[in-house]
């Protein structure tokens, strides 16, 4: 039996349309959602990012402020231009992305974005509102990966959800978000790592496993349960001299031998990557609409 996919890029597509008629509506009403993007240094899989980033908020009529800054950037200015679109009106969120040149302290930066325009969802007061329940933004993979379960149809409540990874963008905020006492989540959570001492022995008791780990390959077949949802938040180059560019992108999912087992499977790419600058977009639509009740 062959899973179903999750079609992540389809359903982006859709949240994509919803958000689009929200922009019109708030441009009729004179607020323009505003983006503001910084990159800095030419990491090229950072540069395809914010590039993806800047054409889906044009797409749906979000405007972008693009900074790509060069990688000598000292701390300082990269903080003066966070202060200043933290005070601009026309910018509803600030995006920094990561990872940041080894010479900047990344959290400080972090600490530096208001709160309120923090559409990626990183500032600390933001993640201890998430880890308590209250409503804040919420990181953009993360989120992605819950609105796709939702959306297809994965129930999610009373099912042990097992998580491979334990970074700050996906493994610990998907974990505590799916643990919440709410619609879309209030599962079981196991959180893996790589000091987890025999991972397939928990792989194999989850409903519904979210691979985070960043390597090609960390779950395979046998390490699924028959019937098991699967999501794989990988994206990973390996070298393929058929292709033009000599590189393919795989997850972190043996894709071929896991479709065998599972019941859904998301696919690299295409899967929860689109879901990923949706929320993103969605994030910042919503900053959008506080300003509007702000300005009244
Ligand atoms: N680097 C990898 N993922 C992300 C993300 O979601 N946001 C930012 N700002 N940087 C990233």
């Amino acid at each position: 039996m062959a899973a179903d996919l999750m079609d992540g890029k389809a359903i982006a597509e859709a949240i994509r349309a919803e958000l689009k008629s929200e922009v019109d509506s708030l441009r009729e009403r004179g607020v323009v959602p505003g983006l503001g993007v910084i990159l800095v240094g030419d990491n090229p899989a950072s540069c395809s990012y914010v590039t993806a980033k800047e054409r889906a908020c044009e797409s749906i009529g979000i405007y972008s402020d693009d900074n790509r800054l060069p990688a000598d950037t000292s701390e300082a200015d990269l903080l003066k231009r966070v202060e200043a679109m933290n005070q601009d009106p026309q910018i509803d969120g600030i995006l920094v992305q990561l990872p940041l040149p080894k010479h900047m302290d990344e959290s400080k930066i972090l600490l530096a974005i208001d709160p309120a325009k923090d559409v990626d969802g990183f500032h600390p007061m933001n993640v201890g509102k998430m880890m308590i329940g209250e409503e804040t933004f919420f990181p953009c993979t993360p989120h992605g990966v819950v609105q796709m379960l939702m959306r297809s149809g994965v129930e999610t409540s009373g099912k042990h959800v097992v998580v491979v990874g334990r970074s700050n963008i996906v493994g610990k905020p998907v974990a505590n978000m799916l643990l919440q006492k709410k619609a879309g989540a209030n599962a079981t959570v196991t959180l893996c790592h790589t000091g987890t001492e025999d991972l397939a022995g928990f792989t194999q008791q989850a409903d519904i496993l979210i691979v985070a780990s960043g390597w090609p390959n960390t779950v395979t077949e046998s390490m699924v349960k028959p019937g098991a949802v699967v999501v794989d938040v990988g994206v990973n180059r390996v070298e393929d001299a058929t292709k033009k560019s000599g590189y393919r992108l795989v997850g972190d999912v043996d894709f071929e031998g896991v479709s065998r087992v599972a019941s859904k499977l998301t696919p690299v790419p295409g899967g929860v990557g689109p879901m990923t600058i949706t929320m993103l977009l969605y994030n910042t639509v919503e900053s959008a609409k506080a300003r509007l009740m702000e300005e009244g």
